[in-house]
């Protein structure tokens, strides 16, 4: 029993990608498990398996992908919970595109964000998606947008990242990187989404961080609705919320705190906005200004939050989780780095920068090898490793394999960036070459076979915005600074929350690098 528990449990972690096929299983054998104990459930065939590679799950699901002929695998016991996953890009293409109403998120898989993001463009489907979709990505499209975007990204390197950084140097003491990156994120989303600065890189005259409540209680929100997907049986889940018990009383109370604080921001918005001089910055405001004719209720306060929220959460803890796994990959691959210093130097001399100067937009995306090198990191580590769709009608995959009503339907995106099919026999290998043509300049992978960033309709918003702000802080430390990572040697764990971030953080000591 206890054996079954834990592999549940750790089943649970893989978050977007094996909810709803764990919200099932938890469901239909609840009762069977009573009786007959965990024999009773052969997945796959090969629950042995299974068990054995409970501590390696997203690995395990790798392997089983990798081996199989068509890249992918069904699991299948008639009556009870099944689905697919799959590394194949002619299947991906198949679910985010071609077939992409057959294959909706899925009621099951939102209900557990459901209370942090309501109905938030990452938390439904259908037309409630479609609207929100339609007025962020024409907001998305602007030059204003990315402007401000870059404007936000410069001050907080300038009086955050790079004066913490300097005082790392000065003190010599070991600092976790992911941390600092996942603050920095953060702070820069909730500029973006609605000019709040959360202040959470914000260090005083002994270094040490601060925290806004905000902060405070988004980070328990997202930690405790990460937490919700492990629940074994779903009906211990209700009785805690119907009668506000453990876990979910301080997940109700960190969301009430989250609202207030966005309810209060945007009714003091709507009314300053009302006043004439409305201004296009950030992401709230947009909202306000192209929501402002709607008769259908889609400019409400709460319609705004959600969408506002959804943002927030999707903004948060991707791009530090790309770069905190891309500075160890660094750290064990000099030339890279070589390569990558000798870009920047030649930038500035074709731009005439004296080296205090930040690079701007337009310097940033001509720097096609340090574009290779961050995106050569989320082929490898793709912060959302799995993903998962519901499959809504009966279907047959590209590939053959057949797929039944309310099947879950997951892709591998970890997978895929190991496949010798894909990339070659150095698939395994970190390689920015790769992605650079004759000339050195960046060349795009079709995104059914590197979805990292999603793909179809739903593809990632926030993409421009993500190399931006990893291209900007890259360029910034890696020109000034010397980063050691402890243990550098060794590849990390992984820790599957909302996404795959490195277990433990990254420890680093900081250097001034000589110039
Ligand atoms: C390296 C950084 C990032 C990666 C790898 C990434 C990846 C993804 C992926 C895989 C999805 C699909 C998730 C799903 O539907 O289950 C997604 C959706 C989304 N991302 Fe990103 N993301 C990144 C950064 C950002 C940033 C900075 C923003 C904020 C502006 C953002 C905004 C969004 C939004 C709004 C969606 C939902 C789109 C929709 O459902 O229509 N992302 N992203
Ligand atoms: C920083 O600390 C490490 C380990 O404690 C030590 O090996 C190194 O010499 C120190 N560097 C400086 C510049 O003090
Ligand atoms: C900073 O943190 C240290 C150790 O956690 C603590 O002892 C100290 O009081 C803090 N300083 C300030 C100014 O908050
Ligand atoms: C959220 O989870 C992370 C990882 O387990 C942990 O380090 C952090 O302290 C948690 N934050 C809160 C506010 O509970
Ligand atoms: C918190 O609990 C109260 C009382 O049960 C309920 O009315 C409210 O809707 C809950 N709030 C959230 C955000 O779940
Ligand atoms: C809203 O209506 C006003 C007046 O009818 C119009 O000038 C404005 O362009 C409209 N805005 C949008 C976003 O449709
Ligand atoms: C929002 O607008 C869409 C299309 O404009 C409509 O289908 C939907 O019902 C509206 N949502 C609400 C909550 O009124």
């Amino acid at each position: 029993m206890e054996e079954f528990f834990s592999f549940q449990a750790l089943f649970f972690s893989l978050l977007f990608a094996l909810s709803l096929f764990f919200f099932l299983l938890s469901k239909n054998l609840s009762k069977e498990s009573i009786s007959t104990g965990l024999r009773a459930y052969p997945l796959v065939g090969n629950l042995p398996d299974f068990i054995k590679n409970r501590h390696r799950i997203l690995e395990w699901l790798t392997e089983i992908v990798i081996e199989h002929p068509t890249n992918t695998v069904t699991f299948r016991r008639p009556g009870k919970v099944q689905g697919i996953i799959t590394a194949n890009p002619m299947n991906v293409e198949h679910m985010l595109k071609t077939n992409f109403e057959n294959y909706p998120k899925g009621r099951r898989a939102t209900v557990f964000l459901h209370d942090l993001l309501g109905t938030g463009i990452f938390n439904s489907d259908g037309e409630t998606w479609k609207a929100q979709r339609k007025t962020a990505s024409f907001e998305f499209s602007k030059r204003s947008l990315r402007n401000f975007v870059m404007e936000t990204v410069q001050q907080e390197i300038q009086n955050r990242l790079l004066p913490l950084l300097q005082t790392a140097t000065k003190t010599n003491k070991t600092i976790d990187l992911q941390d600092i990156l996942e603050r920095f994120a953060f702070d820069n989303i909730c500029m973006v989404a609605f000019n709040q600065d959360p202040k959470c890189l914000f260090f005083d005259s002994s270094c040490n961080l601060s925290s806004s409540p905000f902060a405070h209680a988004f980070e328990q929100a997202a930690n405790l609705s990460a937490e919700r997907f492990r629940y074994t049986f779903l009906f211990i889940l209700k009785i805690k919320k119907r009668f506000n018990l453990g876990s979910e009383t301080i997940l109700n109370q960190s969301i009430s705190t989250i609202n207030d604080f966005a309810m209060n921001i945007i009714r003091s918005r709507k009314t300053s906005n009302n006043k004439e001089n409305a201004q296009e910055t950030d992401l709230l405001s947009r909202f306000i200004i192209s929501t402002n004719n709607d008769t259908t209720g889609n400019n409400s306060d709460e319609f705004l939050r959600d969408i506002i929220i959804s943002f927030i959460l999707a903004g948060r803890d991707t791009t530090s989780s790309t770069l905190a796994w891309f500075f160890w990959l660094l750290s064990s691959n000099p030339q890279v780095e070589r390569k990558i210093i000798r870009e920047l130097q030649s930038k500035r001399a074709q731009f005439q920068k004296n080296p205090s100067e930040m690079f701007d937009f337009e310097e940033l995306r001509e720097m096609q090898y340090l574009h290779a090198a961050i995106t050569e990191a989320l082929r490898l580590y793709p912060p959302v490793a799995v993903d998962s769709r519901e499959c809504k009608e009966d279907d047959v995959m590209p590939d053959g394999t057949v797929v039944k009503k309310g099947w879950f339907v997951t892709y591998n995106a970890y997978a895929m960036g190991r496949l010798e099919g894909i990339w070659g026999r150095d698939c395994g290998s970190f390689v920015p070459e790769r992605w650079l043509d004759e000339k050195g300049m960046f060349r795009a992978e079709s995104p059914y076979r590197f979805p990292a960033f999603h793909a179809g309709p739903r593809m990632c918003l926030g993409k421009e915005m993500a190399y931006i702000q990893m291209k900007s802080i890259v360029a910034c430390v890696v020109e000034r600074f010397e980063i050691d990572v402890l243990g550098k040697d060794k590849c990390p764990d992984h820790f599957l929350s909302l996404t795959m971030r490195i277990k433990g953080g990254l420890p680093v000591r900081v250097r001034e690098r000589k110039r």
